[in-house]
């Protein structure tokens, strides 16, 4: 049934059923039990993905109540929720194709960069900031697959903190105070962790998202957490009741697989006969009446054709914060001056693109340890390790590209344990050398790797990611031009606040060296990695001005982009969309992804986003009058 239903709907996928099968042939005939198992895994996993997504509708109505615009982290969970009430048709568009199955083994994923799978952007060259990487420019990379940046995310989740959403609503956006969103956190969550499960305040058990520590890990993580103690701080589960410490990373897998926002909600509602995918689907437009101001159908195109679907109740917009904005400025909704030099005719004048934040971070704070516990691609990508990953999900295949542990320190007040954290220490079991790829997916400049990292090129190592969290610099998007295909202009403009943001990263370097010099981390004989990056040299090795210049030269985003299309007040000059996600001055348009936050949280985003979707959910069934079920 199953091979029927492979060779028939999805060709390309011959020859891995070949091979399997060849496999099990020889598997067999050898008696080998782990190549067998190994096998059948393979073919359980190809089972459960390609025939779990939801298809690409072959045909299409010319209206349904509400279109989606993008299946990523939001998309998938509006379609999910939006769906179970059987009056709402609903068809969802997304720019990529389908999941595929090396996608989700945890250690690929900084290698889905270099796929399809990436709208690829760069940022545009800055004045302080990404000067160490190739022509200046960072790499942004954004998933356009079924299942958005969900795909290529490193899975880690973590919620933010209480003030975060306080101050949200402080600033006018009534029902988004901590205490009011919880729940919608809650609702899609379901903790595998042993003991979180028990803490039924701030877990569920009951959602689609699965929640687990990695199976597999280095001790070079419970050095981490231990540095952490003998320093002072304290072991945490940072999504409970208060945030600052140290933890092992909750990911966002299922069993040792990536569990993606399209596996978590659209898998399970793929018999929904209210419900349609249109896949490699490239949205060019949002269709708005000029007069009425009302949005009322979609432009897109698909396999060279151009359609227009019409939405009668509602369109959204869940493209993310960078294509989001892109959209609404090539549909007329975006500040009049850019706009009217872009040929665009002005519907609504509205800050689009403005308040663009991010997370980032010193890239390449190297320690380099005389043991072999480290992550090292050689010894990850055997044979064996193979067998066992498809056997049972375990083993090194199943560890996220090597990020084991985080920290949540709060700069100003280093003891408060209700602190609100703007500083966090992502550690990774292995560092830029550990993995040749991570060179190119960083787009760092070939001449400084070469002179910092070749000497160390087969060394093991580890490295802490110093993580600025409550940026107070600000970037903004913009169009090139009117054409959709046109990739739109990223300036990040890291470093451009009057020195705030910078002193926060520095304080982590201090920390992470402090760290390092700890009995946990010295049992590995822990050295700070020591020649200085070319351009930086005129200053003293380690001295602040150093670590200054070196974070502006290899300035590493933690691909938390977010804030374009802002949540405000109508009084709010920066607002783009209301405290229900309404688009000001249009009609028939909400925004629903993490273009919508007025501030990044203290929090990697994909877990603020899938709140945002719960709760956009929630207000759309109430805006057109269906129940909402108690939580
Ligand atoms: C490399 C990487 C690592 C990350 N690591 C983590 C992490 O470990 N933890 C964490 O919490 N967060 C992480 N993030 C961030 C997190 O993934 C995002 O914040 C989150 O997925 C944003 O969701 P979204 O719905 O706003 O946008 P997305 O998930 O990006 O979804 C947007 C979707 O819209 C589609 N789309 C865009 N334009 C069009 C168009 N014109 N027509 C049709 N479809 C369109 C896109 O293809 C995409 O599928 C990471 C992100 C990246 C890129
Ligand atoms: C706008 O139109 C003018 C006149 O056709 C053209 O010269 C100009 O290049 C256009 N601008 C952009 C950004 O496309
Ligand atoms: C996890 O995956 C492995 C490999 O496919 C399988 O053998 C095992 O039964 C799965 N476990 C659960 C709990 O689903
Ligand atoms: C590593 O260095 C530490 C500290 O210098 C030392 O105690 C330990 O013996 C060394 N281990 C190896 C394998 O060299």
């Amino acid at each position: 049934m199953f091979f029927i239903k492979v060779f028939s709907n999805n060709t390309k996928y011959q020859w891995i059923i070949f091979l399997s099968l060849s496999c099990i042939l020889s598997g067999v005939v050898s008696q080998q039990p782990s190549l067998f198992d190994a096998v059948t895994g393979l073919l359980r996993d190809t089972n459960n993905l390609y025939l779990g997504e939801p298809p690409d509708a072959e045909e299409l109505f010319s209206e349904y109540d509400f279109v989606i615009i993008g299946a990523g982290t939001a998309g998938c969970v509006l379609s999910n929720r939006l769906t179970e009430v059987e009056d709402f048709k609903v068809l969802l568009i997304e720019a990529g194709g389908s999941e595929q199955l090396f996608m989700d083994i945890p250690v690929m994923a900084t290698m889905l960069q270099f796929t399809d799978a990436n709208w690829d952007y760069r940022t545009e060259p800055q004045r302080a900031g990404c000067m160490g990487m190739r022509d200046g420019r960072c790499s942004w990379p954004r998933g356009r697959v079924v299942g958005g940046s969900s795909v290529l995310h490193s899975m880690m989740h973590t919620r933010g903190n209480r003030k975060d959403y306080d101050r949200w609503a402080a600033n006018g956006n009534p029902g988004w105070d901590y205490a009011s969103i919880l729940k919608y956190f809650k609702k899609s969550e379901n903790i595998q962790i042993p003991e979180l499960r028990k803490d039924k305040v701030y877990h569920s058990t009951k959602g689609e998202m699965t929640l687990q520590y990695p199976s597999w890990r280095t001790r070079l993580s419970d050095a981490f957490l231990q540095a952490g103690v003998e320093t002072g701080g304290r072991i945490v589960d940072y999504n409970g009741e208060k945030q600052i410490g140290y933890s092992i990373i909750q990911f966002t897998m299922n069993n040792g697989t990536r569990m993606s926002a399209s596996r978590a909600f659209l898998h399970p509602i793929k018999y929904r006969k209210n419900f349609h995918v249109a896949k490699n689907a490239m949205v060019t437009r949002i269709l708005i009446d000029p007069w009425t101001k009302r949005a009322y159908g979609v432009e897109f195109r698909k396999g060279g054709r151009r359609y227009i679907v019409k939405a009668s109740r509602e369109i959204i917009l869940s493209a993310g914060a960078i294509n989001s904005p892109q959209i609404l400025m090539i549909s007329g909704i975006g500040p009049k001056q850019h706009l009217t030099e872009m040929n665009i005719t002005t519907v609504v004048d509205l800050p689009v693109g403005y308040n663009l934040q991010d997370h980032w971070a010193l890239g390449g704070l190297t320690f380099v340890i005389n043991t072999t516990d480290s992550i090292r691609s050689e010894r990850v990508a055997t044979f064996s390790n193979i067998l066992e990953y498809f056997s049972h999900h375990t083993g090194p295949l199943s560890a996220p590209s090597g990020t084991e542990a985080i920290a949540f320190i709060d700069t100003n007040n280093p003891n408060d344990l209700d602190g609100y954290p703007d500083l966090e220490l992502l550690f990774v079991a292995g560092s830029l050398v550990s993995q040749p790829s991570y060179k190119q997916a960083f787009a760092i400049d070939d001449r400084i790797y070469d002179k910092v990292y070749g000497p160390i090129q087969d060394r093991d190592t580890w490295m802490v990611f110093p993580m600025l969290l409550l940026p107070e610099s600000k970037g903004r998007i913009m169009l090139k031009n009117k054409n959709p295909y046109t990739k739109p202009l990223i300036y990040a403009n890291y470093f451009s606040d009057g020195g705030h943001d910078q002193k926060v990263i520095l304080h982590g370097i201090r920390k992470i060296i402090q760290l390092s010099k700890t009995k946990a981390f010295q049992k590995f004989g822990s050295r700070l990695h020591d020649i200085p990056l070319p351009n930086c040299a005129h200053h003293k090795f380690n001295s602040d001005s150093y670590w200054y210049c070196a974070m502006k030269t290899i300035t590493n985003t933690i691909y938390h982009h977010c804030c374009t299309a802002k949540m405000g007040p109508r009084e709010d000059p920066g607002a783009v969309v209301d405290a229900r996600l309404k688009v000001y001055g249009i009609k028939g348009l909400r925004v629903v992804d993490a273009s919508i936050m007025p501030h990044v949280p203290a929090a990697h985003t994909n877990a603020p986003t899938l709140m945002i979707a719960e709760k956009a959910a929630d207000m759309i069934k109430e805006d057109w009058g269906i129940r909402i079920k108690p939580l």
